[in-house]
């Protein structure tokens, strides 16, 4: 289904100051269709059509039935198909009549309502309701549908939407949680039985008619400074468990206060998800500790063992697989740090370039520098990408310099690149070079056959290493992509 910026970028014409206004009518608007106990129809006039209207959007009542089980977005409708919308657009005023069959042949009441923005109409948003349902009106219909009335009047005058309105925190608000219509002096005219409701969770159990809130106790409420701004203000009050949301909508006329919307929202049980969210990502950050712990010792053990067998292949065998379980161990360290879902693998480059620097002799000591940026990536990428790395520099300190013990400024540079979706990983010696005939495709040897492994099943990526008179370079090249929630359940 299109959107509603793409509608109107594809067809009508409608400048992006427009698109800005529309899209936050609709972000509200669902209140507005609550409160009238209608569908609401946003139209734009048919940049290929003229005469022309094209529905941009539409939203159905949780208050009451609706008129259109379809989908209309994208819907095009001539002028005398739909009378009553042209002159709305051309007069610029609220037009009310019957659109004879409206939905399934039904008849319906239509109410026009052009939208204003900057003096000029740009949409016009339409109440469509059928006749015969609906439910019998009594005092929470009426006060409703007044509201609405006040709120159309105020898109006619092009004084709704606000312009600044800051986004509702999580799902937008509908009638349905909880409202309040208050007076030009804050006090309260009406509250519906779920907004007393979340009242007496926030421990007002006293009638509300006629109080303001702050006289109900509730002090930080947004009321004070909707009125002062004449602009809408939200708030979050939290008594012990129980969180409420209250947003507080100034209704205005000709840019005088006449009084407010208030909406009431218990959140009590959205918070204490999101509370478990958090103790969730305590718990990820606590099992990475744990997992780094165990590599830790695992990599103790393999270096207590190495030490207890004579200089030589074996001993040598023992230090590598030691250092390539401390390289998943940084991994895990820094992931340990943090909650987010990503983290910097620069981050763990200081420690991989120590582990290198430590296994050069004291005799001919290796320098390993570093430049560049990878970016952020999950640990599904990290964690190899370590593993292999570290596999490189080691090559570097071990082989490049060992035909060449003369050269005073022994240096190993690793240089990251990272270009949105991939990150070039090179790793320089000015070393002897690579032996004759060597080819990373085909050697046997188990440290570049652990880093061809890695970077071409679990990387699905390229390995290159030459050389080129003045040593070797290695260059890892790894599409690295934003790692998705259920990435991190599975490190
Ligand atoms: N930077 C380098 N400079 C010179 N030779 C290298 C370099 N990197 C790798 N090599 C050569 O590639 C061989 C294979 O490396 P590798 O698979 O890691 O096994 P190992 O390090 O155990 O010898 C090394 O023995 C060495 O001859
Ligand atoms: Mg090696």
């Amino acid at each position: 289904m299109a959107t509603l910026v793409e509608l109107l970028h594809d067809r009508a014409t409608v400048p992006t100051a427009v698109v800005e206004h529309l899209q936050r009518l609709v972000a509200t608007w669902g209140v507005l269709s609550d409160l009238s106990f209608s569908d609401l129809l946003l139209f734009v006039p048919a940049a290929a059509h003229p005469g022309n209207f094209v529905v941009v959007g539409q939203v159905r009542p949780t208050t009451s039935q609706t008129l259109y089980l379809e989908d209309l977005v994208g819907h095009e409708v001539t002028g005398p198909e739909r009378p009553m919308l042209p002159r709305a657009w051309s007069l610029g005023t609220v037009v009310e009549g019957e659109l004879r069959a409206a939905a399934r042949g039904e008849p319906a009441r239509v109410v026009c309502i052009p939208v204003r923005f900057s003096g000029e109409i740009v949409a016009v948003m339409t109440r469509e309701t059928p006749y015969g349902v609906g439910r019998r009106p009594g005092e929470l219909e009426r006060v409703y549908v007044g509201v609405f009335d006040r709120i159309a009047r105020m898109v006619a005058a092009g004084a709704f939407p606000f312009p600044l309105e800051e986004q509702l925190s999580s799902e937008p608000a509908r009638v349905g949680d909880g409202v309040m219509v208050l007076d030009a002096s804050g006090r309260v005219e009406y509250a519906s039985p779920n907004a007393v409701n979340a009242m007496h969770r926030l421990g007002v159990y006293r009638g509300v008619l006629g109080s303001s809130l702050e006289e109900l106790g509730l002090e930080r409420s947004p009321v004070s400074l909707a009125y002062r701004d004449l602009s809408p203000a939200s708030e979050e009050l939290e008594l012990g468990e129980v969180a409420v949301f209250i947003r507080c909508i100034p209704l205005l006329d000709q840019g005088r206060l006449t009084g407010s919307l208030v909406l009431v929202r218990d959140v009590t049980d959205i918070r204490r998800r999101d509370r478990l969210l958090l103790s969730k990502d305590v718990a990820i950050r606590e099992v990475h500790h744990r997992v780094k712990n165990n590599l830790q010792t695992i990599s103790s053990l393999l270096r207590l063992q190495a030490r207890r067998l004579p200089q030589g292949e074996a001993r040598h065998a023992l230090d590598e697989a030691e250092r390539r379980v401390r390289s998943i161990a940084v991994v895990h360290e820094i992931l340990s740090r943090d909650t987010a879902d990503e983290f910097d693998f620069n981050d763990i480059l200081p420690s991989l370039v120590r582990m290198a620097e430590d296994l050069s002799s004291t005799a001919r000591p290796v320098r390993v520098t570093w430049s560049g940026d990878a970016g952020l990536m999950g640990a599904q990428v990290a964690t190899p990408l370590a593993v292999a790395l570290n596999e490189l520099l080691q090559n570097a300190v071990e082989h490049a310099f060992t035909a060449c013990p003369a050269l005073a400024d022994a240096q190993v540079h690793v240089s990251l690149t990272r270009r949105r979706d991939e990150l070039v990983v090179e790793v320089r010696d000015n070393g002897a070079g690579l032996p004759p005939g060597f080819s990373v495709d085909s050697t046997t040897s188990l440290g570049l056959s652990i880093v061809r492994g890695l970077v071409s099943s679990q990387l699905a990526g390229k390995i290159e290493m030459l050389s080129n008179g003045s040593g070797t370079l290695a260059r890892l090249a790894v599409p690295v992509t934003r790692p998705e929630r259920d990435d991190i359940a599975r490190i």
